[in-house]
Formats: structure tokens, C-alpha cells, sequence
């Protein structure tokens, strides 16, 4: 049996465990300890079921619970009340009860919507997220953060709920798209680049084994950035100030992904520019040394992630930041880097942000 390691999110009673690991979807002793009732939903989507749903349903066989699946078309643009409904629909149809444990199989669309759905259905159930993508391994099934869009924005309908373990299988992400990859070493980059120089360097030194999807490299990617977020997580789980670290790069990521229509680029390669632009003005306020900055600009192009920003204009993109739902009254908060380890939160000069958005382009 190949090795595991597992990351402790301290939180209380509401703490849990994550596993990581080659080979673990199939592993029954993982899910056996978080599920008390007698029937498990598994929430997964169309095209992660073909892939991992037998693996997982063979997992839970030992187990000798009533196991049923939920399959939910794929997408972003299914993030939403319809396909929510959809899951209550099943759960009620199915006669799920407060003891019933989810499990969400898939990238982080089914760990958001999954996770608010357990939060919800019957004023909370257990659940269980099985990410598949690096992303949803190294950031979003970590962290309690669980949700849905709205046509008027995304997110932004949801609620803090954790969840009883995350099984992180590094086997699945051998299937995953090439451009879904990067996108998830775009977060881990972020790990290293605001909490721990050292990782920064390893992740320069095993760019190439990451890209090639090696499974030692991608188990320690995984691990370091899971530990740092949890650590993060547990110090602020609502977001009162720390967390808030964990968005270097999204104040610019998310502009160009609302700015060029959710989709166009992916939120990681959206993040993977951000942080190029918020080194860059970094830079500009005296806080980051150059070769820091061109440092971290090679190390996001040598992940396949672009470096250069779609030119949607300096007005549009300021615009964009200040309806960000990480602006104070309009104020827009920059997360600059202070070397590698180290972030300042703070507003900017409207002439040096538009400086780094002219540079940018
Ligand atoms: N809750 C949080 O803290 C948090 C943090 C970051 C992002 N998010 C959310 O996560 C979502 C993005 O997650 P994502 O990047 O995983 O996207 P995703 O869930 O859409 O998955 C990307 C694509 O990969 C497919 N896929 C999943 N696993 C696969 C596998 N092993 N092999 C082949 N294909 C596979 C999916 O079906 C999908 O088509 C966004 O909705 C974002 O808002 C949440
Ligand atoms: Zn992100």
C-alpha cells in the first residue's frame, strides 16, 4: 500500500483530517471513521463519475450502508440554486436523513456546492470531500468555505461549514486537463510566494516534476499547501484578517476573470497574472525587491500560466477591484509582498496601480 501522510486542521471540534496520498479514493479504513449513519450521497458530476465513482462505490461497499449517487452536469455555470435544488431533490427523494453522510467527488464546483448543500439539508449533515483537481485539493476543500453564484455574483451565496475529512487522491489528477493542472499550481505558488520562502524555492526546483504530474513531487505541493492553509484557517476561520493573505494575486485575478466573463481564463491562471501584477506593484511601492519579482514572474511562466494581463483598461480594471467583495467601502486592498514569507495588506496610490496596470498589458 503506497505511503499516506496525513495534515491535522485544528479547530476544535470542528477539527478533521486530511489524507494524502496516491490510490486513496479506494481506500474504505479512510471513510469508515466518519460515517455514522446508515446511507451515504455521493455528490459528483459527469465527467468525474466515469472516472472515480466505481473506485469510490467499491470503497463504501465493505462498509454496508445504502449508497446512492448524485450526477450533476459539469461546470462552473452549474454552480447555482437549479443545481443545488437538484441535490435536495435527490436527498429527499431518496429519503435521506440528518444522519446521512455526503461525499463530494469531483473539483471544487462539487466540494462548494456539496458542502453548502450539507450545511443546509436539514440544518446539517456530515460530509466528506473527495477532491479531484490540484486545485480543489490544495485550496478549496480546505478551509470550510462552501457556496454557490448567483447571476449577480459569484460565491456569493454560501456559509462557513466543515467538513468531517478530505481524501486527497494524488492518483486522480493523472486524468486531469493540462490547463486544470497549472491552474492548480497557480495556488501553490501563492502558498510559497506569502508564507514560506522555502517552499518557494523547492517549488522552483520541481516545477518540471509538477508540470509532468509526478506523484512525490505533487503529494509534497499538496501536503505544504494544505499545512499552510490549514494553519491559516485555524488562526482566522472567518476570515477576520489573516485569511485574507490567501488572496494574494485574486484582487487583479479575479478583475480579469470578471472583466474577460467567468470562464475565459481559469481562476488559477487568473490568479497565476494577478500575483505577476501584484509583485510588479509591490515593486513600485518599495516593499519587494526586483529580482523577487522577476523570480516569481519566471517561476508562473515556467507553470504554464500566463504572466501577461488582457488589456480591458486601466479605468475597467479599477473599477472591477473596488466591487470586489474584498474592498472596504470602495477602498480596494492590495495583499503586496515583503520577500518571499511575508505580505502587507493595504490600499494603494491610485498612480502607482495604474502604473502596474499599464505594465502589465
Ligand atoms: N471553497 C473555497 O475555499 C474555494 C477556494 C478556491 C476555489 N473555489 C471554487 O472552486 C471552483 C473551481 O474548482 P476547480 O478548479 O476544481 O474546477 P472544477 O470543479 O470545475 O473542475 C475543473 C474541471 O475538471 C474536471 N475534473 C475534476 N477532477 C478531474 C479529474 N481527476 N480528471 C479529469 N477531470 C477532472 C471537472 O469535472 C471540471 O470539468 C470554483 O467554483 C471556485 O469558486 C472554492
Ligand atoms: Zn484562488
Amino acid at each position: 500500500m503506497s505511503a499516506m501522510i496525513t495534515v491535522n486542521v485544528e479547530l476544535g471540534d470542528r477539527a478533521y483530517p486530511i489524507h494524502i496520498g496516491a490510490g486513496l479514493i479506494g481506500r474504505t479504513e479512510l471513510y469508515a471513521p466518519h460515517i455514522a449513519g446508515s446511507s451515504i450521497a455521493i455528490v459528483t458530476n459527469t465527467t468525474v463519475d466515469p472516472l472515480y465513482g466505481d473506485a469510490l462505490r467499491a470503497a463504501l461497499a465493505p462498509l454496508g450502508k445504502k449508497v446512492t449517487t448524485i450526477v450533476l452536469p459539469d461546470g462552473e455555470a452549474h454552480k447555482n440554486l437549479e443545481t443545488l435544488n437538484q441535490i435536495f431533490s435527490a436527498l429527499l427523494t431518496e429519503r435521506a436523513d440528518r444522519k446521512t453522510t455526503l461525499i463530494a467527488l469531483g473539483g471544487g464546483v462539487i466540494g462548494d456546492m456539496t458542502g453548502f448543500a450539507a450545511a443546509s439539508y436539514m440544518r446539517g449533515v456530515p460530509f466528506i470531500q473527495v477532491p479531484t483537481t490540484l486545485l480543489a485539493q490544495v485550496d478549496s476543500s480546505v478551509g470550510g468555505k462552501t457556496g454557490i453564484n448567483h447571476p449577480l455574483g459569484k460565491n456569493m451565496i454560501g456559509a462557513f461549514y466543515q467538513p468531517q475529512a478530505v481524501i486527497a487522491d494524488i492518483g486522480a489528477l493523472q486524468t486531469l486537463p493540462p490547463r486544470e493542472l497549472a491552474a492548480g499550481i497557480a495556488e501553490v505558488i501563492k502558498t510559497g510566494a506569502i508564507a514560506d520562502s522555502e517552499f518557494f524555492d523547492w517549488i522552483e526546483a520541481n516545477i518540471p516534476a509538477l508540470n509532468d504530474c509526478d506523484p512525490t513531487a505533487l503529494t509534497h505541493a499538496v501536503k505544504r499547501s494544505c499545512e499552510v492553509k490549514a494553519s491559516v484557517v485555524a488562526a482566522d476561520e472567518r476570515e477576520g484578517g489573516l485569511r485574507a493573505i490567501l488572496n494574494f494575486g485574486h484582487t487583479f485575478g479575479h478583475a480579469i476573470e470578471a472583466g474577460l466573463g467567468y470562464g475565459e481564463w481559469l481562476h488559477g491562471e487568473a490568479v497565476g497574472c494577478g500575483m505577476v501584477m501584484a509583485a510588479d506593484l509591490s515593486v513600485r511601492l518599495g516593499r519587494l525587491d526586483e529580482t523577487s519579482r522577476e523570480r516569481l514572474t519566471r517561476l508562473i511562466a515556467a507553470a504554464k500560466l500566463p504572466v501577461k494581463a488582457p488589456a480591458l483598461g486601466a479605468d475597467r480594471y479599477i473599477d472591477l477591484m473596488k466591487v470586489d467583495k474584498k474592498a472596504e467601502a470602495g477602498e480596494i486592498k492590495f495583499i503586496l509582498l515583503e520577500r518571499f514569507g511575508n505580505t502587507k495588506i493595504t490600499g494603494a496610490p491610485d498612480e502607482a496601480v495604474r502604473a502596474t496596470l499599464a505594465a502589465s498589458v
